[in-house]
């Protein structure tokens, strides 16, 4: 989809379709006003008639409005004006959206932008509008033989401004809001792929198209590298799979040669069986959103790289199967990591950290500013943090900040979870330095604990993205999350 940015009067805009709210109880936003004036009283008329009270997320399409230049005028439903927050007017936009995308208008103009909202400027509301928007109309179909027709898909959004002077600001938030918006479509995209298409192989291979694409540079470690590295957890997980593991790397060089980069690192296990420690067959086919840490990654690096971003920004995937095989790790099996620890594998299905252990310490040769890495670790983050705030874990309290604040910006948020020493001891084993599993009791954080063990020469933060990368249910797929998150804690630190 194409946006762009524009000041002006509703009624004078010639378009197929323009957006104005309407808050609860029948109260019309100044955009909705000047219309109304424009055509004398007709949008209070109908407003008065109760067709469009102004709940919010409802919507109502007029045809032929009198006075005005655009052929069709869509009513948008705020909720009431004192509850106007970021929810709100995501689900405005979203309604709009969605509306004008199942009409015949392929382009509309949209004055939600304007309507003021507590602490948040011009550039956020436009950020929002054009990532909602994008959001919005994401349709996945690549593998269905009949590809869902639109009759005419919504092809261009013009947001407006209020004030000419708020047009600079407005332009670049719009460039952040799309190149985020196009970065998560990529993650959702591979998310959704099936683990019979989505394989090691074939994310190596999307790497490789995405850096020719953008200008990123990318490798590709195999197998033999890996083992020349010393990769020993990594590997022990891709031993039941058929097929062969990845190493992924992205380097987005934005910034001086000589500057720290950042280090995103992505669980990228394109199925998880549980390998010899079995998952429960009911809802597995889930288990290929277990790539979306990695997803998320190459979402972020797609939009880092159309914005430009003066920054170095490093990105490792590991990517492999989990499947149970004559030749798969067992049950008290003990691996020695890349950081010489050594791990007894008490359950195979505990395999994310396996993978993320190894990329922690080949992270280390870039001696990053910063390290985040992006997993679906644990089903015990599902029970602590639902489907709405990823798990933050840190080593470092300013970073955590940051990586919160980002989140907020985004409205893609996560919470802050401990990483106390006290539950370091729930990893203790008796035959290796330590467990790959800390028992029931607050899985999520010691899931976090294993992974500080291989995160102590930098900052580092964790996300959990378990419960938050992908929905279940009727509207199953993958939402894209964090790369929202992850783009806007880059815009900061390249100081956009
Ligand atoms: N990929 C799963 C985590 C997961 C499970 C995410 C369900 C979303 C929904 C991970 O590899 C896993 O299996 N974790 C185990 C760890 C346990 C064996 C300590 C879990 O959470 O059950
Ligand atoms: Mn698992
Ligand atoms: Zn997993």
């Amino acid at each position: 989809m194409e946006f762009s940015i524009k000041s002006g009067s509703p009624e004078k805009q010639r378009s197929a379709c323009i957006v104005v709210g309407v808050f609860e109880p029948r109260k019309l936003s100044s955009a909705a006003e000047r219309l109304d004036a424009a055509s004398k009283g007709y949008i209070s008329d109908i407003v008065r008639r109760g067709d469009m009270e102004g709940k919010s997320g409802r919507t109502l399409l007029l045809h032929n409005v009198p006075g005005i230049l655009a052929d069709r005028v869509l009513l948008v439903g705020l909720g009431r004006e004192k509850d106007f927050r970021e929810r709100e007017y995501r689900e405005a936009v979203r309604a709009a959206v969605k509306t004008l995308d199942e009409t015949g208008a392929f382009e509309g103009t949209i004055y939600l932008t304007e309507v003021a909202l507590r602490r948040r400027d011009i550039a956020w509301r436009v950020r929002q509008a054009a990532m909602v928007s994008a959001e919005t109309v994401y349709r996945f179909d690549a593998m269905k033989s009949k590809k869902d027709e639109v009759r005419r898909p919504l092809r261009k959004l013009t947001l407006m401004v209020e004030r000419r002077n708020e047009l600079p600001a407005a332009e670049k938030a719009m460039h952040e809001g799309e190149a985020v918006g196009s970065g998560v479509a990529l993650a959702r995209d591979l998310g959704n792929l099936p683990g019979n298409v989505c394989t090691p192989t074939y994310l190596a291979e999307r790497a490789k198209t995405l850096a020719s694409e953008t200008g990123l540079e990318c490798e590709v470690l195999e197998r033999a590298r890996c083992e020349e590295l010393g990769m020993g957890s990594f590997l022990s997980v891709a031993n039941g799979s058929r097929q062969p593991p990845k190493f992924i790397v992205f380097h987005h060089r934005g910034g001086r040669p000589d500057e720290k980069p950042v280090v995103l690192v992505g669980k990228g296990i394109t199925f998880d069986t549980g390998g010899i420690s079995l998952k429960p067959g009911e809802g597995m086919d889930e288990m290929k959103f277990d790539m979306c840490g990695a997803a998320s990654v190459f979402g972020a690096f797609k939009a880092i790289a159309a914005l430009k971003l003066p920054l170095n920004v490093v990105g490792l995937v590991p990517a492999t199967e989990n499947m149970p095989g004559g030749a798969a790790t067992k049950p008290g099996d003990i691996v020695t990591t890349m950081s010489g620890q050594t791990v007894e594998i008490l359950n195979t299905d505990a395999e994310g950290r396996l993978i993320l252990c190894d990329a922690l310490t080949y992270a280390e040769r870039y001696n990053p500013a910063a390290v985040i890495d992006i997993a679906t670790l644990t089903g015990a983050c599902v029970i602590a943090l639902g489907h709405v705030a990823a798990g933050l874990y840190s080593n470092s309290d300013p970073l955590a900040r940051e990586v919160l604040a980002a989140g907020e910006s985004a409205h893609d948020r996560a919470w802050h979870m401990p990483l106390w020493d006290d539950y370091q001891e729930q990893l203790k084993s008796n035959f290796a330095d330590m467990a790959n599993i800390g028992g029931r009791p607050a899985g999520s954080v010691t899931a976090a604990c294993f992974l500080s063990r291989y995160a102590k020469k930098f900052d580092w933060a964790h996300l959990d993205i378990a419960g938050v990368a992908w929905k279940s249910g009727a509207a199953k797929g993958a939402t894209g999350r964090p790369v929202p998150l992850l783009v806007q804690f880059l815009l900061g630190r390249a100081g956009a």
